[in-house]
């Protein structure tokens, strides 16, 4: 034991905690999900519901995780166990979450991957169509390629390792990603068109329906869907209930301030999800109105390379830079997926590294490419309990997000709040003797208020409430 806890691989300091884990949260959940959530739930007061949920209840769940990895020193599989004998089961789960996530995470990374290459081969044009991605993932051979290419680079930074691999890459790419994100945020309040019928829009009315809240037509239902899309949005986007948490914090050193990491982290994923929607809201506003914005999930994908095809030649290059973006941001997210997983094939069975990232990337890409024939040759549609119809993808989008996400997080409020207790989670918190002023939040949101939250989350996803 005393062996193990010695080699154990680590981030070189809080700065390297920090970023991989901001890394980790900010993703295609920030820059694809939040807009278009926020757009449907009358911006300003989306935004506002968000930041207050973020404050309580995801910094609860946040800090939780992350304590039980460092206070275990154990990723996922084996972390629960130590906490608690009986409980050994929920590492199991959080094992399985990961996994079912990567494997269409990268279905995902690989479509992202194929837009940027669009743009870098001057494809702008073609990318207008309404149908473009829908052509694409019914293609048999180029999704799978796309998706192994994507594959390949998670398994790269992976198997590196946690210094030398997630650290330095993510202290790369993620300052990218910032410059990036405020360049184009900025860029947008620029922008303004006058369409057929002459009416002229301009980005900064775009960003006003964003921030300034909208109540009119504000029902207690509707009030109440934005406040179930807030919390679901904000486990998504703080990479929640999704084992890398426990990895992640495992890699911690003990000397690090745990709380201020944690505010560093949430500062940093809602930041880049307030940022990325006043990029991507002005201009979806600007060129089709209130209409467009009401896109749903091809916000990305079908809004925006019509955005910047009307933008012309300088808009093949901001198609380039956002699509590098949305790259970056997704790589360093399924990274700590594949961690996660690695971790937890290394702690539990003894294996080097190596073996475990190779033997469980293969197994996830023979996953990833079934998920991927089940936009051709397995083709079939499925009505889920939530009224929802999808393919293979979204199967496990569903099963990973809506059902086995809100268990484990349920799970994890009943083992830290009656069972272990918060205050072991305390402890750990205020190891050095720092201070932790949201103690008493703490304890209330672990112990009533974020299990009562998954369990309505739970119930909706399934389609009972
Ligand atoms: N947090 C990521 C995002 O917002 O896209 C998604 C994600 C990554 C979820 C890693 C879970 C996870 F473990």
């Amino acid at each position: 034991m005393e062996t193990q806890t010695k080699q154990r691989n680590s981030f070189t300091g809080s700065l390297g905690f920090v970023i991989a884990t901001a890394g980790s949260a900010v993703g295609l959940g920030n820059i694809w999900r939040f807009p278009y959530l926020a757009a449907r739930g009358g911006g300003g007061l989306f935004l506002l519901v968000y930041i207050a949920f973020a404050v309580t209840f995801g910094f609860t769940l946040l800090i939780t995780e992350i304590a039980i990895g460092r206070k275990t020193q154990e990723s996922p599989l084996t972390a629960y166990k130590k906490l608690s004998k009986k409980w050994g089961f929920l590492g199991v789960f959080s094992f399985v979450i990961p996994f079912i996530i990567l494997s269409y995470y990268n279905i995902i990374g690989g479509w992202v991957l194929k837009y940027t290459v669009s743009y870098l081969t001057f494809q702008g044009k073609d990318m207008v169509a309404d149908d473009y991605l829908s052509r694409f993932i019914a293609l048999k051979g180029q999704p799978i390629v796309f998706m192994v290419l994507y594959a390949f680079l998670t398994f790269i930074i992976v198997y590196k390792g946690v210094a030398q691999g997630i650290e330095k890459y993510s202290k790369i790419l993620m300052p990218i990603l910032v410059i990036i994100v405020v360049f184009m945020a900025f860029y947008s309040f620029f922008i303004s068109h006058t369409d057929e019928s002459g009416v002229t829009r301009t980005g900064l009315q775009g960003l006003a329906m964003y921030f300034i809240p909208d109540f009119s037509g504000l029902t207690l239902e509707k009030f109440l869907n934005i406040c179930l899309d807030a919390t679901g949005q904000l486990f998504y986007s703080l990479s929640i209930s999704m084992g890398v948490l426990i990895a992640y914090g495992s890699y911690m050193g003990k000397d690090v301030n745990l709380g201020k990491s944690v505010n560093m982290i949430e500062l940093f994923d809602s930041g880049i999800a307030i940022l990325a929607g006043m990029l991507i809201i002005p201009a979806v506003y600007v060129f089709s109105g209130k209409d467009g914005m009401s896109a749903g999930p091809g916000l990305i994908f079908i809004m925006l390379p019509k955005v910047f095809n009307s933008l012309g030649k300088f808009g093949s290059f901001i198609g380039i830079i956002f699509f590098v973006m949305v790259m970056f941001a997704a790589l360093t997210s399924s990274v700590s997926l594949l961690e996660a997983i690695t971790s937890s094939i290394m702690d539990k069975f003894k294996w080097s590294r190596r073996r475990s990232v190779i033997s469980m990337s293969v197994i996830i890409l023979l996953v990833s490419l079934i998920i991927c024939l089940g936009y051709n040759v397995f083709y079939f549609e499925l009505k889920m309990p939530n009224g929802a119809k999808g393919q293979i993808l979204d199967i496990f989008d569903y099963l990973g997000n809506n059902i086995l996400m809100p268990v484990v997080g349920i799970l994890t409020c009943v083992l830290v709040g009656w069972i272990v207790k918060p205050k072991e989670m305390v402890d750990e918190i205020t190891l050095n003797g720092e201070s932790f002023p949201r103690k008493k939040l703490y304890v209330i949101m672990i112990k009533f208020v974020a299990p009562v939250l998954l369990s309505i989350i739970f119930l909706t996803g399934l389609g009972i409430l």
